[in-house]
């Protein structure tokens, strides 16, 4: 087989087969293919698409390049639960031990943030202690007596992707849907889970500017997961503006407690029951989607949640003082508020860039070197459709200098004042095949 070959079939719209498709990643991955023709190939793909099957194929190949996670030794159906981007997304420290208390297994390898996307790693280490490394035999006994742990990733997961990635980042080939769904379900499928929940977030904060697309990728991504032997289901949501209200490590750890202790923003509430529901139902703990969140509320109301999130911080080396007493958390030096200079409704607040806000003020990496400052950040206190007065605080900004007009003058060019505004639903629709 020659490359070339395979690049001009691709360019001319034709199917390529399994034995094709592996080639290509194989000889990708091993540094056989160089990147020169890599990007032609995924120009072609950009332009040309891919079927069901090419996509499929493509995804276990990419799974298949470097360890495959074997979880058989951890009890029960372990689910995962995977975002396609968001910000100010503090669902996972909350559904993880949310499903968890209601019996569900979930043993999850996280990532860390870059540029406006936060990471549930970098979140969970605000906790003073908690550790994301730990052993393979600790993570077993773990998961097996508590049935939650949220770890770093372990081994060379996925290194095609790593390639990949790293290539269509600088070949404009990022925002295609059959690469999207590659990437994200190998490195899913090498994490070893049985069964998966996707939240596939769309606007301005996400990679699916639109609905459509998001719905495609959803159904795409879903039907790989079958195929590959993995229950799998999709919630598609809003991300034109940040979920909840904190964005920031700490600020999201503590809004994470409070969300456990049943005071949570009624947008990620909300969202933590869609997704946590069909945790539960792929995790067999429940029938119906309606029946999983009646035990996910109850488990909320109960304080049953609260109590498995200090467990799982007690067992990951954290301190369990500053979950008593978030706010331990609060240590930004200065808390600024963003009056409104007008009165109206608030029409926008536009997710990437007010991401980037909290990045500038050192909440995330620009580069994956940066070092991460987890007490700053923003606590929104007005989302789009509330009523807002001149001079009232739009959000208190938590920073370690004073010197922030440049980050002040990002955040008054993406929140907008005008009149009357809906608020944006949340849920757009829910994927299970
Ligand atoms: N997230 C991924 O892991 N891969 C993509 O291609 C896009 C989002
Ligand atoms: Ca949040």
């Amino acid at each position: 087989m020659r490359m070339v070959d395979l690049i001009e079939k691709k360019r001319n719209g034709h199917e390529l087969s399994k034995a094709e498709i592996l080639f290509i990643i194989e000889n990708y991955t091993n540094g056989t293919i160089p990147d020169y023709q890599m990007s032609a190939f995924l120009m072609a793909v950009y332009y040309q698409d891919m079927t069901d099957e090419e996509i499929t194929e493509m995804t276990l190949a990419m799974a298949n390049s470097g360890d495959v996670i074997d979880l058989s030794k951890l009890h029960g159906i372990k689910v995962d639960k995977h975002s396609t981007g968001g910000v100010g997304d503090t669902t996972t420290l909350i559904l993880a031990p949310l499903v968890a208390s209601v019996g569900a297994t979930v043993a999850k390898m996280s990532g860390r943030g870059l540029g406006y996307t936060g990471g549930t790693l970098d979140k969970l280490e605000a906790i003073p202690g908690f550790k994301v490394e730990i052993s393979d035999e600790d993570f077993v006994q773990i998961v097996n007596e508590s049935h939650v742990a949220v770890i770093g990733q372990s081994g060379d997961l996925a290194p095609a992707d790593k390639k990949l990635y790293a290539l269509r980042d600088v070949t404009a080939t990022v925002d295609s849907i059959p690469l999207i769904a590659s990437s994200i379900m190998s490195k899913k499928i090498a994490a070893g889970a049985d069964a998966i929940v996707l939240d596939v977030t769309t606007g301005d904060g996400a990679f699916m500017k639109n609905i459509e697309d998001a719905k495609r990728l959803a159904h795409t991504m879903v039907r790989i997961g079958k195929l590959a032997g993995r229950n799998t289901m999709a919630v598609i949501s809003d991300m034109s503006q940040p979920l909840g209200e904190a964005i920031g490590n700490s600020l999201e750890v503590v809004e994470a407690i409070n969300t456990l202790k049943g005071h949570g923003p009624a947008d990620l509430v909300e969202m933590c029951y869609a997704l946590g529901s069909q945790m539960v139902v792929l995790a067999e703990k429940a029938d119906t989607l309606e029946a999983a969140r009646e035990m996910l509320e109850e488990a909320l109301n109960s304080g049953k949640a609260f109590e498995k999130f200090k467990e799982m911080v007690q067992n990951q080396g954290g301190d369990v003082s500053v979950i008593e007493q978030p706010e331990k958390l609060l240590t930004a030096q200065y808390q600024i508020e963003l009056p409104a200079l007008k009165d109206g409704y608030v029409n926008r607040l536009v997710a990437n860039e007010i991401g980037i806000a909290a990045m500038m003020l050192g909440a995330g990496r620009k580069t994956k070197e940066d070092e991460i400052d987890h007490s700053v950040g923003l606590m929104l206190h007005k989302k789009v459709g509330d009523q807002v007065k001149a001079g009232e605080s739009l959000m208190t900004i938590y920073s370690n200098t004073e010197d922030i007009a440049d980050v002040k003058e990002l955040l008054y060019q993406n929140v907008t004042i005008g009149g009357p505004t809906e608020e944006p639903p949340l849920l757009h629709g829910i994927i299970t095949d």
